[in-house]
């Protein structure tokens, strides 16, 4: 397994731009987009795409008249999100070491990017740091159910989900997937959910909303255990 979650990425960034632009492809064409782009408020002076991989969530927010700048840690998938015809301006930067100034944004997303980091407090310390006080930062995780367990296959149907691990101790994980003829490795941290609670207090955000996302059309598996988490936070006028 790769030293870092961030070189684990960088060692997949082909197939994860030819994952993430196939038509149809995965969970964010097939239900995904709507139900994250749906809580994201009308567009303001500045969007941050934190961990923008090549680029879609950005393209999907400029197009709703979003002012979008990515940044991503991988350089192959910041140079893709830039260079596409619809691509916005995206630099290479660390999520825990942002290359933008105090204050300078008034919105933040991570989409399904903050279980990918290896340094989740300093992500959000930062995401604090250059979102204006009132900013909100919007994350699409893996809920931690998800990434805590597994449908097991080997019993009577619909499949049991099973969380042999333990929740909540966090550990890494890589998920082979192979879907219509294409691959993906997906490496990410199991964390519970009082991490992301704590550390986003912690760094002066309030909650404002929870969402968990399942895909009603996997009625024995997803319908029935939640496969991403929403959290909208606020950065608290009175925070830290
Ligand atoms: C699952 S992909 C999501 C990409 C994009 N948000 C999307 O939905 O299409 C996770 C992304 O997080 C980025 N990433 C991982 N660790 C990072 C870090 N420490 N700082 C910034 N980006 C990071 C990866 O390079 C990758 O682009």
């Amino acid at each position: 397994m790769p030293d870092s979650l961030i070189n684990a990425w960088r060692s997949h960034a082909d197939n994860w731009i030819t994952w993430a632009r196939a038509p149809g492809h995965d969970s964010y064409w097939r239900f995904h987009r709507e139900q994250f782009l749906d809580l994201v408020p009308t567009s303001g002076r500045c969007t941050l795409d934190i961990g923008c991989g090549e680029g879609r969530v950005g393209r999907d927010l400029s197009a709703r008249g979003h002012n979008v700048i990515g940044v991503d840690a991988c350089a192959d998938l910041a140079r893709a999100c830039t260079s596409h015809a619809d691509g916005c301006p995206a630099a290479v930067g660390d999520a825990a070491h942002l290359p933008i100034r105090d204050s300078g944004a008034d919105l933040a997303v991570g989409f399904l990017v903050f279980q990918d980091l290896d340094d989740l407090d300093g992500a959000i310390g930062e995401s604090a740091r250059v979102l204006c006080r009132g900013g909100r930062l919007h994350l699409a995780i893996v809920h931690p159910i998800n990434s805590a367990g597994r449908f097991d296959p080997g019993r009577d149907w619909p499949p049991p989900f099973v969380i042999d691990g333990g929740y909540t101790r966090p550990f890494r994980y890589a998920d082979e997937i192979e879907r219509n003829g294409l691959k993906m490795v997906f490496h990410g941290q199991h964390r519970p959910l009082r991490e992301y609670t704590r550390s986003l207090s912690g760094s002066g955000f309030v909650i404002e909303t929870l969402e968990e996302i399942t895909d009603p059309s996997d009625r024995d598996k997803w319908a029935r255990i939640p496969m991403f988490l929403h959290i909208v936070a606020r950065l608290d006028t009175n925070g830290v």
